[in-house]
């Protein structure tokens, strides 16, 4: 075992920002009269802003929406999002996790982001943590969302590590699906441990000390 770099989920793994993207959502669509529910939000987990809003648009029964109608519809949903994420403030981010990437850095392992979100710097921006990554590799880096690799190969690349030499985080099954598309080597949090595909499980973030020795 050589790895050499951990490449993090954001939302579900560093923070929770699912209830905002839920809240944002949910307007757009009571707006348009779509059904959506807390189940239909999970399906969006992973998947990019312009692939969740054809997610949702699967309960829509109006007329054919044009691309151009469809951006607005994202847009409008990003202004509602981004404007939740502005409460956000450091106290969103637990000291466990702090703690653990300031030791994995200590211990010489590089540190990337790998998130599907346009607005993960942002994020990290208003809980005080974007020093805690070497690299980011996120939404504007990319052109497909996981279980697509992409964002995880980028993020190795930016570190300069070969894909084998990476751990891969992620609270989503789409995200370890990534990972093991990707050839790198994943750790299970939250609900995706369920899946039972990962090749490390974290029972919490901390774990990850055992992993990266
Ligand atoms: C992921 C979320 O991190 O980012 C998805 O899990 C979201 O639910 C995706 O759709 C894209 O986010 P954004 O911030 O670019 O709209
Ligand atoms: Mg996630």
């Amino acid at each position: 075992m050589s790895l050499k770099a951990g490449i993090f989920d954001l939302d579900g793994v560093i923070v929770f920002t699912d209830k905002f993207h839920y809240q944002a959502w949910k307007k757009m669509a009571d707006d348009m009269g779509i059904y959506f529910d807390e189940e239909i939000n999970n399906r969006l987990r992973g998947v990019s802003r312009m692939d969740s809003l054809e997610i949702i648009l699967e309960r829509y029964e109006g007329e054919p929406l044009s691309q151009e109608k469809k951006e607005a519809l994202a847009a409008q949903k990003n202004e509602t999002y981004r404007k939740l994420l502005a409460t956000m403030t450091p106290e969103d981010v637990t000291q466990e996790v702090r703690d653990t990437l300031e030791e994995i850095r200590r211990r010489g392992y590089g540190i990337s982001l790998g998130s599907s979100s346009k607005n993960a710097k942002f994020i990290l921006e208003q809980v005080n943590l974007l020093d805690a990554f070497d690299k980011i590799s996120d939404g504007n880096n990319i052109t497909k969302s996981k279980p697509d690799p992409e964002v995880f190969l980028k993020g190795a690349e930016f570190l300069g590590e070969k894909p084998e030499d990476c751990l891969v985080v992620e609270d989503a099954e789409a995200g370890i699906d990534a990972g093991i598309a990707g050839g790198m080597k994943t750790a299970a949090i939250g609900d995706a441990v369920n899946c039972g595909k990962a090749d490390y499980t974290l029972g919490t973030f901390s774990d990850l000390l055992k992993i990266l020795v």
